[in-house]
């Protein structure tokens, strides 16, 4: 088996105490495609929001790793620079945008 692309391991990440997230682990291999299931609260946003720097480096424990560099993001401009674009569940409208203007952004 060649080397994953992405490797995420030993993710573990509280909120206040309550782990949100333990020791999760999710290897992708190139040209995989994945879907990561579970019930509302399970941890799904959590572990993209580790993956995209939108928790910081720091604010969790594991490892990531793209093609073998382990990488540290501090904001999501970090995992964007690398390839990594996440498209998120709950839309940010604005209210004094038209809806083709919110659509566009
Ligand atoms: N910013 C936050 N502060 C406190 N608790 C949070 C926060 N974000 C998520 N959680 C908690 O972490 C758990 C996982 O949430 P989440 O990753 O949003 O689950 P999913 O996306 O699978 O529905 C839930 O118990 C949720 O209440
Ligand atoms: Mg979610």
């Amino acid at each position: 088996m060649t080397e994953p692309i992405l490797r995420m391991s030993g993710i573990s990440k509280s909120f206040n105490g309550v782990p949100a997230l333990a020791d999760v682990s999710v290897d992708v291999h190139r040209g995989e495609v994945h879907a990561i299931c579970g019930e509302n609260g399970a941890g799904k946003s959590t572990l993209m929001k580790v993956l995209s720097g939108v928790y910081p480096v720091g604010s969790f424990d594991g490892t990531i790793t793209l093609e073998g560099q382990p990488v540290a993001f501090r904001s999501i401009n970090d995992s964007e620079a690398a390839g990594i674009v996440i498209i998120h569940q709950e839309l940010a409208l604005s209210p004094y945008l038209s809806i083709a203007e919110n659509i566009f952004l």
